[in-house]
């Protein structure tokens, strides 16, 4: 190690016990390691990065010939169900200030950069229209820009939004030709971007989309049945699973196009990206441990086992018998002939899980069927799962970061992960300041928890390269609209300026500290 080096590690060591010292997982972990081995974990092509997605960010919903998407109409025509009524029409304006942001990329030290394409810009009706080349050329010079500044791009093909023309003329996700439309996009962006792109994924959180879209009907197309919500149509026990079938397929015939008419000559890798929740079982009784397993089989598992083994977890196969489509043996095929290179993982929290298949339960989150009768809770007691927040879902459980990645190796061996988002989120109340939300220590708290616990995990053995933080800017989140805060930069919607959080310094520093202790990477 150079004289400088380590002294500037050991600054930021300083720093970062100051900062977060307090942290009861963070103290137990990093002494032990700082005295026995102070070299980092992090290898040096190991990415450390920021997610944002195409509806939560651009913004321009209608500029430059972008057609409507699902989440455009949900929001203009739904208004009520977004907490502040509000849409991403604007968002962030990403689409105007991405030089803006770049730079704050820059700020960061961060070397990889999120982001998913908009459907509805490169393709405004799918297959049924013309490419248009304004929306390519976006695309274009913003991959151009971040790699000059240093930062690799790492794609997300679709994170949710597609155009509105594919749900008015065959429902999308539920009829098989969605995956014939996936498969044209997929093919159109590996054309145009792929001879600078080197990390993609196919679709972001398909269980995620899945049940919010076709379970619980929250988010569009609206689509449910009772007792799992209140939608004028769906069948909340057998379409979530049609729907993510043909996602898993049309995963699948992405991977295949990529591997088969890209991959030699672009040199890239593809992957998938789930949304994962530890889930603890909530005694040491035999059916709460499988409940717990169930759950983890009717969520990432879900996803997961089909896209690396070509099979469904047997708990849903038991469970849900003919509700479950079943893949030809040509499909298990494709499948396992088109395995993604790598997994992405999704992480923000963890539950206690209560059997609801031998013993009796009252409703609530997870009780149903279509949930795998696992009961989702948050206490035990008056023991809570990690600590509570504002945000119903959201518990600070590092531990259980550390177990999901040790379950999620064991069940995929050395199968590569990449940390695709994990972040938190302050819920802005009506007397929240804005020196509140700029000093969030919340958020150091949390990353240094999640972090510390990812590289337990990795020491473990977690094949684990790269790591991105949700998010660059406050955004639009969902049903929370602008109210759900996940920046590491503050967005003042007023006037759209970004100002650094306490967090953006804090993630600088971990990134330059980590980087200083590999010794030869600078
Ligand atoms: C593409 O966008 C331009 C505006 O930049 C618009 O004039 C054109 O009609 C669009 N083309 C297609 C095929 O959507
Ligand atoms: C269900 O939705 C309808 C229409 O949006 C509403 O009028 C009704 O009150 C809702 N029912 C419940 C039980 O929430
Ligand atoms: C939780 O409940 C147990 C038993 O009811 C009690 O002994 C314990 O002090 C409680 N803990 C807290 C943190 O309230």
């Amino acid at each position: 190690m150079k004289p400088l080096t380590s002294f500037v590690f050991i600054i930021s060591l300083l720093q970062s016990l100051l900062v977060h010292g307090s942290g009861r997982y963070h103290h137990q972990t990093s002494s032990n390691n700082i005295l026995e081995d102070s070299s980092s974990i992090f290898p040096s092509d190991f990415l450390f990065g920021t997610a944002s997605s195409a509806y939560q960010y651009e913004g321009a919903f209608s500029t430059d010939g972008k057609s409507l998407n699902n989440w455009d109409v949900f929001t203009h025509e739904n208004p009520g169900k977004i907490l502040d009524e509000n849409n991403g029409d604007i968002a962030v304006d990403q689409y105007h200030r991405f030089m803006e942001d770049i730079q704050s990329m820059n700020f960061l030290g961060v070397n990889s950069y999120r982001f998913s394409i908009s459907w509805s810009r490169v393709l405004p009706r799918g297959r049924f229209g013309e490419i248009n080349y304004s929306g390519i050329k976006y695309y274009n010079i913003l991959i151009d820009a971040l790699i000059s500044r240093g930062i690799k791009p790492f794609v997300t093909l679709n994170h949710f939004d597609y155009p509105h023309e594919l749900e008015n003329r065959f429902q999308s996700w539920l009829e098989p030709e969605m995956q014939i439309e996936f498969g044209y996009l997929a093919d159109l962006c590996f054309k145009h971007f792929g001879n600078r792109v080197k990390y993609w994924t196919t679709l972001n959180e398909p269980n995620q989309q899945v049940i919010l879209g076709y379970v619980t009907g929250l988010f569009p197309p609206s689509r449910c049945s009772s007792p799992y919500g209140n939608c004028t149509r769906g069948n909340s026990e057998n379409e979530p699973f049609i729907a993510a079938h043909n996602m898993i397929l049309a995963h699948a015939k992405a991977v295949n196009i990529y591997q088969t008419k890209y991959q030699k000559e672009q040199k890239g890798s593809i992957g998938i990206v789930v949304q994962t929740s530890w889930f603890e079982p909530i005694s040491d009784s035999n059916a709460d441990k499988e409940a717990a397993e169930r759950a983890q089989s009717f969520y990432s598992n879900w996803i997961l086992d089909p896209a690396i083994y070509g099979k469904y977890p047997k708990e849903m196969v038991n469970i849900l018998g003919a509700a479950l489509p079943q893949f030809s043996s040509n499909e298990v095929k494709n499948l396992k002939n088109s395995r993604a290179d790598f997994i992405g993982v999704n992480h923000y929290t963890s539950y206690f899980i209560q059997d609801c298949l031998i013993s009796t339960c009252n409703t609530g989150n997870g009780a149903y069927k279509a949930e795998g009768f696992a009961l989702k809770l948050d206490r035990k007691g008056n023991v809570s799962i990690g600590e509570l927040t504002d945000v119903v879902w959201q518990h600070i459980d590092p531990e259980g970061f550390h177990k999901m990645l040790n379950y999620l190796t064991d069940r995929y061996p050395n199968i590569p992960m990449f940390i695709t988002e994990n972040g938190f989120g302050d819920l802005q109340k009506p007397e929240t300041t804005d020196k509140e939300l700029l000093h969030d220590t919340k958020r150091i708290q949390y990353m240094s928890g999640y972090l510390e616990a990812l590289q337990a995990a990795m020491r473990d053995g977690a094949n684990v390269k790269g790591y991105f933080a949700w998010s660059l800017l406050d955004n639009f989140e969902w049903l929370y609209g602008y109210k759900l805060r996940f920046g590491l930069f503050h967005v003042d919607y007023t006037t759209l300026k970004r100002t650094p959080k306490q967090s953006a310094s804090w993630y600088k520093n971990f990134i330059e500290d980590h980087v200083n202790r590999r010794g030869s990477a600078c």
